[in-house]
């Protein structure tokens, strides 16, 4: 073991740890680095007394403060919630229309429609609504069910062909199966689609089409409408048979798809929302619907 000697160089007493003639200088601290290390002791100490500092178990002591960030979360949460309470209450309070015409409830009806939209609806009708096969475009301005915002609001509380009391359409009918329940043959099927397409100005064998004029009048008309215009444009629900001579199919309008409709049928169903969120949730989704689509 090396002695504690003084350093012939620099004056300064070594510590006696010693590596391979490598001697340790017992140099005093800096003294601002001394005082700054005092002035942390000191504030720890007041730091102790007025916030929550040591662990005690289950519990901490708490400072005479009584400082928590928990409860400072649950003030501003509380805050927060009390701030939407009021917009809430006006928007269960109010009719699609009136939320519509308030620029402040309109704001943020549109903001939590947004949201609810894609956590409720998105899977479905695509994010910003754009609509797949058999679940309609809601960012356009057609519309089976009626697109004023009482309708949209009235097709989101009931649903279509859904198990609500005041469904949209009758549930489990949708378009009739005539292929698979054997109401029409091959033919039959073959001509009829052909009328449809005629109807929309798409190529068609002109002599089908002329024969599934007559099928279609015996056995499509009663849902479809004399001139295809669909059930739910007169204004009753019924059965909600889509125009066949428009621009928005659900499904398609190509010959292949237009038989298989026919063949198999169709019966898409819009679930109800009225057991599932709350007034004023669905009123922000029928406002955020409403404006998707143009806003009839
Ligand atoms: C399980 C799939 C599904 C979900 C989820 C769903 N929908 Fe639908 N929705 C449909 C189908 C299918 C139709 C078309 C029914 C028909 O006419 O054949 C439809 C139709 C609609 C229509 C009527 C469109 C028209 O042309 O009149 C509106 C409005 C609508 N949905 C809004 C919503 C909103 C808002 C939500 C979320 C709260 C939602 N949907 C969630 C399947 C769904
Ligand atoms: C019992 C009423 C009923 C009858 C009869 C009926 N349909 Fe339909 N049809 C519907 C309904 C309801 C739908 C919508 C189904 C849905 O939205 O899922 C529909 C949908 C369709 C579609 C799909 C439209 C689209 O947007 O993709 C076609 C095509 C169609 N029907 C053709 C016919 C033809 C052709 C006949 C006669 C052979 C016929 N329908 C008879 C009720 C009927």
């Amino acid at each position: 073991m090396a002695q504690n000697y003084k350093d012939e160089l620099s004056g300064v007493e070594t510590t006696g740890h010693e590596w391979d003639g490598l001697r340790e200088l017992n140099n005093p601290l800096p003294k601002w680095w001394l005082y700054l290390f005092y002035v942390c002791i000191a504030w720890a100490m007041v730091y102790y007394v007025f916030y929550p500092a040591w662990p005690l178990g289950k519990t901490y002591t708490k400072g005479i403060l009584g400082y928590s960030q928990r409860e400072e979360l649950d003030t501003k949460l509380a805050e927060a919630k009390a701030g939407q309470a009021k917009y809430l209450t006006a928007i269960a309070a109010k009719s699609v229309d009136e939320i519509q015409k308030d620029k402040d409830l309109l704001g943020f009806a549109m903001a939590g429609g947004r949201s609810y939209f894609n956590e409720n609806c998105a899977a479905c009708h695509g994010a910003g609504g754009q609509g797949a096969k058999g679940f309609p475009t809601l960012a356009d301005d057609v519309w089976l069910w009626g697109g004023s915002s009482a309708d949209i609001y009235k097709t989101i509380q009931h649903g279509i062909r859904s198990d609500d009391g005041d469904t949209r359409g009758t549930p489990n009918v949708g378009m009739t199966a005539f292929g698979m329940d054997g109401i029409l043959n091959r033919d039959q099927i073959d001509q009829v689609t052909d009328y449809v397409l005629s109807l929309n100005g798409k190529t068609a064998d002109a002599g089908k089409a002329a024969k599934g004029k007559a099928v279609y009048d015996e056995n499509c008309a009663a849902c479809h409408g004399d001139a295809a215009q669909g059930s739910v444009a007169a204004g009753v629900d019924g059965v909600g048979a889509p125009p066949l001579k428009q621009a928005n199919w659900l499904y398609g309008s190509d010959k292949q798809t237009l038989v298989e409709t026919v063949t198999n049928g169709r019966a898409g169903v819009m679930p109800a929302w009225s057991k599932r969120l709350d007034d004023a949730t669905i009123k922000s989704l029928a406002v955020y619907v409403h404006n998707l689509g143009g806003g009839k």
